[in-house]
Order: C-alpha cells, then sequence, then structure tokens
C-alpha cells in the first residue's frame, strides 16, 4: 500500500490555515494539526473535515497544543508516526511542516512586543529544533509582504529590501533570517518562505472563512461586518494618498489561491534537491479601499457606509506583489478576482454572522 506523505500544519484551525488544510487534504496528504485554539475555533476544522468527505477527513488529525511547548510537539510527532500507519515505518514520520502558527496584529505588537517575540520567534525556533530532533528537515513558513515595510519600488520583487516597521514585522523578518542561516548550516534543509500580501474571501460554500475576535484592524473583515449590520460605518484611512483616488492600494489575494499557492511550493520542495525559496505571494493586481467597498456592495447587494478619516500610522500608499518568481518556480499564479473575494466573503459572513460561534 501506498503511504501519503504526512504534513505538520501548524496553526491550522487558523484563517490561512483551514483552507490550506482542505486544499492539502483533497490532494491526498496526511496532516496533523498542531493548535492551541487560541485565534481560532476547533469548528474550523471540523468542517474542513466536512467539506473534504469520509475519506480524506480520516487523513486529517489534530492535536491541542502549543509551538512553544517541547512536550506538545512531540506529541504532534508521535501523531505523525501514528497516522503513517503500522505497515510501514519511515525513520521520518512528519515529511514537512506548514508553519501559519503565530500572532499577526500590528498593533498589538507594538502594545505588547513579548508576546510577539515569545511566540513567533520563540515557538518557531522551539519548531525547527523539534523537526531537527524527528529528522524532518521541509518547512514552508507563512511570511509576509509587512517585512518589506514601507516599499521604495512597486511592485515589490522578492529582493527588495527587508526592513520591517513594527514588531510583528520584526518577528516575521527574525525568522525569515533564522531559516536562512539554518540553510546554509545545514544544506539539506528544504525551506520556503512565503511573503503573503492581503489574504481575503473565504471557501465558496461559505463554511470556511475569517473570524477575528473583537473589533478587525484589516479592511475586509470590517467591510464584510459593515455590510451584515454588525457595524454603523467604515473609516477609511485616508483620501489624499498618491493613488488615483486618493484611498490605500493592496494586492489583495483570494484565501483559496493562498491556500493553492501553498500546496505549489510544497510539492516544489517536496519533489526538488534541497533549496531556500522566498516567493511573494500575491496577484500584482492593485485595488483601492474604495473599490473593495463599491465591490463588496455590489456582491452583498447591501450599502456599506464610510467616512474618509486621517491617514494610519505605519500605512503605505500602495502595496503590491511582483509575482513573476511563484509563477516561473512554482507554477503558481492568483485565479480569482477581486469580485469572487467579495462573493465568497459575504457567503461566509451571512452564513456565519459571528463566525464558528454563530
Ligand atoms: P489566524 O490567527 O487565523 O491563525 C493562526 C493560528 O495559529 C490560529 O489557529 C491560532 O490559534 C494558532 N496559534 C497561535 N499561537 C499558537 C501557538 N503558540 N501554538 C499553536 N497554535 C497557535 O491567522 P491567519 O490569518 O490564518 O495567519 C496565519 C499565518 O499567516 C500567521 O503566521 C500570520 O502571521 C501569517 N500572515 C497572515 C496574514 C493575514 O493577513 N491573515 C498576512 C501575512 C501573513
Ligand atoms: N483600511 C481602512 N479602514 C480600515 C482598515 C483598513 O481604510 O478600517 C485601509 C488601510 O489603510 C489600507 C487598506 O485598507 O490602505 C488595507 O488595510 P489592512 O489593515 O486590511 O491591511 P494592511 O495592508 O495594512 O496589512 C495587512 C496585515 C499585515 C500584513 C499585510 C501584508 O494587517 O499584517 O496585510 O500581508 F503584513
Amino acid at each position: 500500500m501506498i503511504q501519503s506523505k504526512v504534513i505538520l500544519i501548524t496553526g491550522g484551525a487558523g484563517f490561512i490555515g483551514s483552507h490550506a488544510c482542505l486544499v492539502l487534504l483533497e490532494a491526498g496528504y496526511r496532516l496533523i494539526v498542531l493548535d492551541n485554539f487560541s485565534n481560532s475555533s476547533s469548528e474550523s476544522l471540523r468542517r474542513v473535515q466536512e467539506l473534504a468527505g469520509a475519506e480524506a477527513a480520516s487523513r486529517l488529525v489534530v492535536v491541542e497544543g502549543d509551538i512553544r511547548s517541547a512536550d506538545d510537539l512531540s506529541r504532534a510527532f508521535r501523531a505523525g508516526v501514528e497516522t503513517a500507519g503500522s505497515e510501514v515505518q519511515t525513520t521520518c514520520p512528519v515529511d514537512a511542516v506548514v508553519h501559519f502558527a503565530g500572532l499577526k496584529a500590528v498593533g498589538e505588537s507594538i502594545a505588547d512586543p513579548l508576546a510577539y517575540w515569545e511566540v513567533n520567534v520563540a515557538g518557531s525556533l522551539q519548531l525547527l529544533s523539534a523537526m531537527r530532533a524527528h529528522g524532518c528537515r521541509t518547512i514552508v513558513f507563512s511570511s509576509s509582504a509587512t517585512v518589506y515595510g514601507i516599499p521604495e519600488q512597486v511592485p515589490i520583487p522578492e529582493t527588495a529590501p527587508v526592513r520591517p516597521i513594527n514588531p510583528y514585522g520584526q518577528t516575521k523578518a527574525a525568522v525569515e533570517q533564522l531559516l536562512a542561516d539554518l540553510a546554509a548550516s545545514e544544506p539539506c534543509w528544504r525551506i520556503a518562505r512565503l511573503r503573503y500580501f492581503n489574504p481575503v474571501g473565504a471557501h465558496p460554500s461559505g463554511r470556511l472563512g475569517e473570524d477575528p475576535q473583537g473589533t478587525p484592524n484589516n479592511l475586509f473583515p470590517f467591510v464584510s461586518q459593515v455590510a451584515v449590520g454588525r457595524r454603523e460605518s467604515l473609516q477609511v484611512y485616508g483620501g489624499d494618498w498618491p493613488t488615483p483616488d486618493g484611498s490605500g492600494v493592496r494586492d489583495y489575494i483570494h484565501v483559496m489561491d493562498l491556500a493553492e499557492g501553498h500546496l505549489a511550493a510544497l510539492e516544489t520542495l517536496l519533489s526538488e534537491e534541497p533549496q531556500l525559496l522566498t516567493a511573494n505571494l500575491g496577484s500584482g493586481q492593485g485595488h483601492s479601499v474604495l473599490e473593495v467597498v463599491a465591490a463588496f456592495a455590489q456582491a452583498s447587494g447591501r450599502p456599506v457606509p464610510y467616512q474618509l478619516v486621517n491617514r494610519r500610522a505605519g500605512d503605505a500608499a500602495c502595496s503590491l506583489a511582483d509575482p513573476a518568481f511563484a509563477a516561473s518556480r512554482l507554477g503558481w499564479r492568483t485565479q480569482r478576482s477581486l469580485d469572487e473575494m467579495c462573493r465568497d466573503g459575504w457567503a461566509w459572513q451571512q452564513a456565519n454572522p459571528k463566525g464558528y460561534s454563530s
């Protein structure tokens, strides 16, 4: 019997991780999710199993635990031995790790940098040590366009300087550096550092989506909560940016495109010689805040009232990926439009007005 590869997914219950779990299950992988549910609920994984169907659902094992705990990591790696089955015992029960677990709110990182360095950096260190101890040297890491800081050049190529301007970005840059140091010290590592632009939208079924706790910091969840009537109106941060309509421009990427980008990166690493690769995951297409507001109002059939207010500290006028490297090396490019991001985001918001606790 051919055993499918076993992938450990940290943070797999979260927004991006849950969509990636579904895509990887559909591609035939066995998954172990390690999550402490600090920003998610096990309901997302239950729905991943429901969408994947009974056979694929049996290939997903959930371990509740923390990436900062060596014991929890050991339990997750031992779960790898169990899922690999008793017929074939390999020396490397977990073939690869996709590492989503982390904290991601810029404002919170400024208020509590210790928490961000502890979870994002110390947690990643602990994970990498556990990987080495268990003979696993393949990792896909969730980095962010935030490592570029205020870009000098748009679209931004991967060769642009890494100059984060907040503690969250510093922690992502630090883990990127740690991964580069590891690759240089032991050339058998297979590492992908994926720099996401602005992930939004939801699975088209409306069963999986983003479930922010408290007031959303990001544009998309805020707009959808205004459309569904949970919030009165949106504040548009700045109408005087040097952009065509004066509002900020970003490279929004459908979360299903992003999930497929992880599959492409993983398969590249598993099928090629050991390497360190760094790829932007974005579309290269920019949309302004006012375009997003109009597209969401159109998709939902609901008004999205807004006021123009002052710029938000730390924002850039425009952030766009140069997606050429991902296209040429991973054979991956985005497929879904802003209208699909709004349509699917709205289907999720409408069916789950209070997220997974609806
Ligand atoms: P999310 O908060 O929805 O998911 C993160 C998951 O990690 C959650 O399920 C959370 O419970 C879990 N987690 C947090 N700390 C943990 C710990 N110590 N041990 C185990 N599990 C832990 O976030 P997301 O939007 O899905 O982001 C996933 C990754 O992508 C993060 O590393 C984030 O920094 C990165 N990223 C996100 C965005 C974005 O806009 N969403 C953009 C760029 C990069
Ligand atoms: N915006 C508003 N009103 C809001 C929220 C946002 O006008 O209530 C504007 C922002 O000023 C910006 C655009 O909408 O012009 C997008 O803002 P987001 O907060 O949604 O996204 P950012 O580009 O600021 O940052 C996000 C994550 C970062 C990550 C980056 C790239 O918050 O952590 O995408 O992946 F690094």
